[in-house]
């Protein structure tokens, strides 16, 4: 389907300043151009226009949670006329608590056409924080616990309806950092990850297999790319970096293995932040991960 791309510059949900910067680095890195080459009709619909990063430290356990709200209801709002005009979503973050913006769209938007979601949540965090148990107050360190009902209601009800999704629809890949309390949550939520133990042991061949069993042609697939997901030898531009990630051919093999299934159909890509990279390699290296997402292969047999 044609693509457009929506920029969502902002950092509010973050702990460092930076991601903000995201959208523009992507563009620089030539996503258009890089899936024009590949044959798809995009559409950049340029940046949502949300309030500014006030940079305040958190009350009751969020740091800025009206500016979260408001920039996510921005993502919702821009994701799901994207998806309802039959066009598929690209989000640029800007930081990972834009996943709730963009997934209560998603969500809604199957509802509205009879699919089954499912949402790969590729990263190095498992993202289910809640304001108890959080150690930083970010927020985007809390957007999948939101979207299985768990925070505050404005970020629970973003859509004004109930929670966007169970615990089951969601597949986490990569995941290497998850708090104490966090910890607890996840298993309590039972959670499907497929942590780097798991990987180290059995492949990322058939943990994405295992992660992506049961999607078919009535499948809406929806992909959350946290950047930090990969190694920071290859990617340093992320304000949480964390070692032991996927590395370059492992990266490939889970885009190329998505690409096959044929039914991605929205994107985030959040995280990235420019001020930490080094001259821009990790949007480059994210810009080559989403051409084969959209089934540039170095395969020699097909
Ligand atoms: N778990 C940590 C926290 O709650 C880090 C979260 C990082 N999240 C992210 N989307 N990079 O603060
Ligand atoms: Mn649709
Ligand atoms: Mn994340
Ligand atoms: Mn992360």
């Amino acid at each position: 389907p044609p693509v457009s791309i929506i920029g969502a510059p902002t950092d509010v949900g973050a702990g460092h300043r930076g991601a903000r910067l995201g959208p523009e680095a992507l563009r620089i890195a030539g996503i258009a151009e890089a899936l024009v080459a590949r044959g798809v009709d995009v559409l950049d619909r340029g940046n949502l226009d949300g309030p500014r990063n006030p940079w305040q430290p958190p009350v009751e356990g969020y740091r800025h949670l009206d500016e979260v709200v408001q920039w996510n209801r921005l993502v919702m709002e821009a994701v799901l006329a994207e998806l309802r005009d039959g066009r598929m979503p690209i989000m640029l973050g800007g930081d990972h608590c834009l996943g709730l913006g963009s997934i209560t769209a998603v969500a809604r938007h199957c509802r509205e056409t009879g699919k089954e979601l499912r949402v790969l949540w590729l990263d190095a965090h498992a993202d289910f924080n809640t304001s108890q148990v959080t150690p930083s107050g970010n927020v985007h360190g809390m957007p999948v616990a939101c979207l299985c009902g768990l925070g505050p209601r404005e970020l629970t009800h973003l859509d004004g309806e109930g929670p966007a999704i169970q615990p089951s629809v969601i597949r986490q890949i990569g995941i290497r950092s998850v708090d104490e309390g966090e910890k607890r949550l996840v298993k309590q939520h039972g959670l499907d990850v497929y942590d780097m133990r798991y990987i180290d042991e059995v492949g990322m061949r058939r943990a994405m297999e295992e992660a992506l069993e049961g999607v078919d042609e009535n499948t809406h697939l929806h992909v959350s790319f946290d950047v930090d997901f990969l190694d920071p030898s290859i990617a340093p531009g992320v304000g949480t970096t964390v070692p032991g990630g996927p590395n370059y051919r492992e990266a490939q093999l889970v885009m190329e293995m998505i690409a096959d299934t044929g039914r991605m159909a929205s994107l985030d890509i959040v995280e990235l932040n420019p001020v930490l990279d080094s001259h821009n390699t990790t949007a480059e290296l994210a810009v080559d991960l989403v051409e084969s997402l959209f089934g540039k292969s170095t395969l020699m047999r097909d």
